[in-house]
């Protein structure tokens, strides 16, 4: 097992040095085409989680510039309030609202998902951005390990909750999970709360990552005929308070080679705008392009087939009826 973890770590390593830097952007950006980003998004109505800095706010500005109407979803009233506003002014949009909740609260997130459902308005893009790293284990009000509930009980419980709003988009509906390249460093595992073995917050976070790219499959797989497409995607290695504050050492080893928010973004963006049949449901992505799910020789390929299991206990984490 510890040589295991050690090859899963510098293969890791080696691959996101090669190519989740800003350099390596810069690289992939050669084959990208300018046309796939010119695309109009009036009509369209799209939730962004996490809205008010790093990834998410550069999502919904690139969201927002194109004419969607953008609801961003932030734990905070004042920070989403000021990100808002910075956000209406940058892109003319008077079409941006602000939601407030607290994704670690999986109460929050069903009052939430009931208040937004009673719009009756279709939905055709879910962005899962929200996530956290904690360093330290941590419990919330109703016992779920805190960054558990925020990347994986919300994303979950948020994603089946909008499944009726997002088949009235249908065929253009689309849930976009930004999970992590970190997600590589973990197999599917069903300790969703870390709680047989001492914490460690970095590996409990390369598991909810992996997590999300399991359930995007299981979702494009359930979902098949209902016209939502699923897809997972990471952003490369991106400079965003998120990262400084969860992992100030590669923060500051990292200074000067790590991606703006907008480079990190661009791929959530993209699968938001692309046409359905050109993106595979169920797939991960990276700048641009589909992306292996596994490293090789890293014992993760097989673990998915866990899937069903660890589908039941978050239902039953989330106390959502089967
Ligand atoms: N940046 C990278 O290099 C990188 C790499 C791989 C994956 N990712 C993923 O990208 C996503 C965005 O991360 P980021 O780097 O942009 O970090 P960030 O700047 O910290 O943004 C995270 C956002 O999530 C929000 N959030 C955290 N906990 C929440 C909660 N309980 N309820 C509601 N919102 C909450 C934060 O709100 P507050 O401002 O209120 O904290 C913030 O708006 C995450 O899923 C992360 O795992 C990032």
């Amino acid at each position: 097992m510890f040589l295991l973890k050690a090859w899963r770590a510098t293969a890791f390593g080696v691959y996101g040095i090669t190519q989740f830097t800003k350099s390596a952007f810069q690289e992939h950006a050669k084959n990208f085409r300018a046309e796939d980003m010119q695309v109009r998004m009036e009509g369209k109505n799209c939730i962004v989680t996490g809205a008010n800095s790093g990834l998410g706010y550069a999502t919904v500005e690139g969201l927002a510039s194109r004419g969607a109407t953008v609801y961003m979803v932030c734990r905070s009233k004042e920070r989403g309030e000021a990100a808002l506003s910075k956000i209406q002014s940058s892109t003319s949009n008077p079409n941006i609202h602000l939601e407030v909740c607290d994704l670690s609260s999986i109460s929050e997130v069903k009052l939430f998902a009931s208040k937004f459902s009673s719009k009756d308005k279709p939905l055709h893009v879910l962005v899962n951005n929200a996530g956290i790293l904690v360093n330290t284990r941590e419990t919330t009000p109703e016992g779920l390990e805190l960054s558990f509930a925020v990347n994986v009980a919300a994303t979950y419980t948020l994603t089946e909750l909008m499944m009726p709003l997002l088949e009235k988009a249908a065929p253009d509906a689309r849930v976009i999970t930004v999970s992590s390249g970190g997600m590589y460093m973990s197999p599917l595992t069903k300790d969703l709360q870390f709680s047989e073995s001492k914490f460690d917050g970095k590996l409990q976070y390369a598991r909810n990552k992996r997590v999300q790219v399991a359930l995007t499959e299981k979702w494009a797989e359930a979902h098949r005929d209902k016209g939502i497409g699923f897809y997972s995607m990471h952003p490369g290695w991106a400079e965003t308070p998120g990262v400084a504050k969860s992992l100030p050492g590669f923060s500051e080893r990292m200074s000067g080679k790590l991606r703006t928010s907008e480079e990190g973004a661009d791929t959530i963006v993209w699968l938001a705008l692309q046409p359905k049949e050109k993106l595979v449901s169920g797939a991960f992505y990276f700048d641009r392009a589909e992306a292996r799910k596994h490293l090789p020789f890293a014992g993760t390929a097989g673990s998915h087939s866990a899937i069903d299991d660890v589908v039941d206990s978050i239902r039953s984490l989330c106390n959502l009826s089967s």
